[in-house]
C-alpha cells in the first residue's frame, strides 16, 4: 500500500496547510520511485520542499509548539529529530551536484545511475519523514498545543507561504 492511502492527512488548522503540502509531496515521491515523475520535476519539488515547507515548519511552527511540548511531555526528542532530517535531506541535495573526486583528484561528473540513486535516497527519507510527522509531531501539536495559538500557527503560515514562495522562484 502506497502512503498515500494509508495516512488521513486531516488535523487542525494549526497543521493542515501542512498537511495539505504533504500529499503532494509524497506524490512526487511516490511517483519518482515508480518512475512516473522524471529527475527534473522531482528535485524541483525536492527544492521547494526545501525552501518553503521547512522553513514554515522550523520557523513558525516548531518555535509556537516547543514551549508547550515541554511543559506536557519535558523531552524535546520529537523536534529534535524532525529538524535534524531537515537537515539531512537538505545535505543529501546539496550532495548531487558536487562532483565527486577519483583517485587522481580529477573531478568526476555524476553518473546516471549515481543520480538515481541519490534521489532514491531522498524520495525515501522524504517519504519516512512525513510518515513521521503525520503520525507524530502532529499528533502531538493536536493534542498539546491550545487553541488559541494553533489559530496563531495558521496565521502564521497563510502570512509566510506566499512570501517563501515569492523568494523560491526568483
Ligand atoms: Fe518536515
Ligand atoms: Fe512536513
Amino acid at each position: 500500500m502506497s502512503l498515500k492511502d494509508s495516512l488521513s492527512f486531516k488535523g487542525s488548522i494549526a497543521t493542515q496547510l501542512l498537511r495539505d503540502q504533504h500529499i503532494i509531496t509524497v506524490e512526487f515521491a511516490e511517483g519518482y520511485l515508480d518512475n512516473s515523475i522524471d529527475t527534473k520535476k522531482f528535485l524541483e519539488h525536492v527544492d521547494y520542499s526545501i525552501s518553503v515547507h521547512f522553513p514554515l515548519e522550523d520557523n513558525f511552527l516548531i518555535p509556537i509548539f516547543r514551549p508547550y511540548l515541554k511543559k506536557y511531555l519535558d523531552f524535546e526528542e520529537p523536534i529534535r529529530v524532525i529538524s535534524g532530517e531537515h537537515q539531512t535531506i537538505r545535505r543529501e541535495r546539496q550532495l548531487i551536484y558536487r562532483p565527486s573526486l577519483n583517485e587522481a583528484d580529477e573531478e568526476v561528473e555524476i553518473t546516471p545511475d549515481e543520480l538515481f540513486g541519490k534521489c532514491g535516497v531522498i524520495a525515501r527519507t522524504l517519504l519516512q519523514h512525513i510518515y513521521k510527522e503525520e503520525n507524530g509531531l502532529f499528533g502531538l501539536v493536536e493534542a498539546y498545543l491550545p487553541e488559541p495559538e494553533k489559530k496563531e500557527v495558521s496565521v502564521k503560515l497563510e502570512e509566510n507561504l506566499p512570501i517563501l514562495e515569492k523568494n523560491f522562484r526568483k
